[in-house]
Order: C-alpha cells, then structure tokens, then sequence
C-alpha cells in the first residue's frame, strides 16, 4: 500500500547520488512492488524536474511498473536459443490464452506477462522465470498447471 513517509524516505536516501531518478524509481519499485503514482510529485520536487521528466523516465524503462503486479509472474525468455525453439509461438499462445501482451497483467490479477533475455537455460528453451523460479521446456499447458497449483 502506498505510504507517503516511506517513499519520501526512500526518496531522501537516494536524492544526492548521481543521476537519482533511476536509482529511486528502483528502491520504490522494490519497496511497493511497483512505482506508485503517488512518487512522481514527490520525485520531481526532490530532484527539481517535472513531473513529465519523472513520467518520461518511468515509461522509458520497461522495467518499471506502474501497476501492481498480478499474484503470478511468468518472464518469458525471448533470446534467440529459446526462439529457436518456440519462444515465439509460446508467446501467442499465453497471450491468447490470458489476453495479456508484455507487460500485461490479466483482468483477475492473476497473472503478469513479461519479457527476459537469456536465463542461461539456453539448452532446455523455452525458458521462463515463473515467480522468480526457473522453468526449462515450458509450455502453455505446463504453465497453466503450475499456476494451478501455486
Ligand atoms: Fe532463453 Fe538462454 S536463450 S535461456
């Protein structure tokens, strides 16, 4: 949940170092889970920029999260040893099967769907990290039963 004292501390510890947009918008991330809406006046102030500055930055890095994540998150391999080997057309079938594209969360909050480079299961493809734990020869089937099950 969002907690104005806390991002305003996070905000503070990391203020003064060298190009501290980046920096902040990951200790947020890390500490709410995604970048609360909230931050970007907070961040803007501190650091003297505007908060289209802030949001410009926030947007540029897909690796920030503007929503919060869904209960599960699968990052699907997309280098080009898991391509080879269907990386691609796993990508259309969850994307079917979720209605979710990169980035997405589904309507229920369930799932999110994001893209990772190399999880040096390269031999095993397609590879994922499903909440933050390494699949090798994943499928949509395979991972409709762990989620399941999880
Ligand atoms: Fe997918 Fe290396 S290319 S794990």
């Amino acid at each position: 949940d969002w907690d104005a004292a806390r991002a305003a501390a996070i905000i503070a510890a990391h203020r003064h170092r060298e190009g501290a947009t980046l920096p902040i918008l990951h200790a947020l991330q890390d500490a709410f889970g995604h970048v609360p809406q909230e931050a970007v006046p907070l961040i803007a102030e501190a650091l003297n920029l505007s908060r289209a500055e802030v949001h410009g930055c926030l947007s540029f890095y897909h690796d920030f999260r503007r929503e919060p994540a869904g209960r599960h998150v699968v990052k699907l391999c997309r280098a080009e040893a898991c391509q080879a080997v269907g990386a691609d057309a796993l990508h259309a079938a969850l994307r079917a099967a979720y209605g979710v594209d990169w980035h997405g969360t589904t309507a229920d909050g369930q799932v999110t769907l994001e893209p990772v480079f190399c999880l040096g299961l390269c031999a095993n493809g397609p590879a994922a990290l499903v909440d933050g734990e390494p699949v090798a020869r994943l499928d949509a089937a395979r991972l409709a039963a762990r989620l399941a099950a999880a």
